[in-house]
């Protein structure tokens, strides 16, 4: 990303201490829906680094489909949605990940990812790594290819792209922290 739109994310962006939990910075995205030229800026951002990479683009509940569906529609490819457990009628495929207490569950209405596709998978955030390392394994059951992940923001500090290694994918985050 050019420095100028980093420059403008990092003071648009507002970081909020100890939220939910104590030590944890809570990153608040949603100043960035305020300004529709910057939102612009950074779809072109996240496109450019997939355009011609990838034939399909996956968004993850919830956050992830606020940019995920423009970068499908600026690439021209389809969307397809990861959903949070309980929203969707079969036949689906479901994956379960850790979370610091307990664990979660993803899943992906079957059929509309085609076997061979490359798969961009996006997320607003790579924080522990395990929502977009379950995401990568939905898209791999229905023998599609986990190409690449696009995020607004990665978290270094929590060691995220240590958990996508196995995929053999181009990584990419606008900030990292
Ligand atoms: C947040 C964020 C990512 C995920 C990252 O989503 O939007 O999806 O956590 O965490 P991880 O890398 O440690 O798995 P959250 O589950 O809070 O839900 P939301 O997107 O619906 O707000
Ligand atoms: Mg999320």
């Amino acid at each position: 990303a050019s420095h100028t739109l980093i420059e403008k994310l990092e003071k648009t962006i507002e970081n909020i201490p100890d939220f939910p939990i104590e030590g944890i910075q809570f990153k608040d995205i949603t100043p960035i829906f305020l300004d529709p030229k910057l939102y612009e800026e950074v779809i072109e951002d996240l496109a450019n680094f997939s355009r011609g990479k990838v034939d399909v683009v996956c968004g993850i509940e919830s956050r992830g489909y606020l940019f995920g569906i423009a970068i499908a529609v600026a690439l021209e490819v389809p969307f397809v949605l990861i959903r949070k457990k309980g929203k969707l009628p079969p036949p689906f495929v479901s994956e379960k990940y850790a979370l610091e207490y307990g664990t979660a569950e993803i899943e992906m209405k079957t059929g509309q990812l085609k076997p061979g596709q490359r798969v961009l998978i996006h997320d607003d955030l790579l924080a522990t790594g395990g929502t977009t390392e379950a995401a990568a394994k939905l898209v791999e059951k229905q023998g599609a290819i986990a190409s690449q992940f696009s995020f607004l923001i990665g978290l270094k500090d929590l060691h995220g792209e240590k958990k996508l290694e196995q995929f053999n994918a181009e990584v990419y985050s606008i900030l990292n922290y």
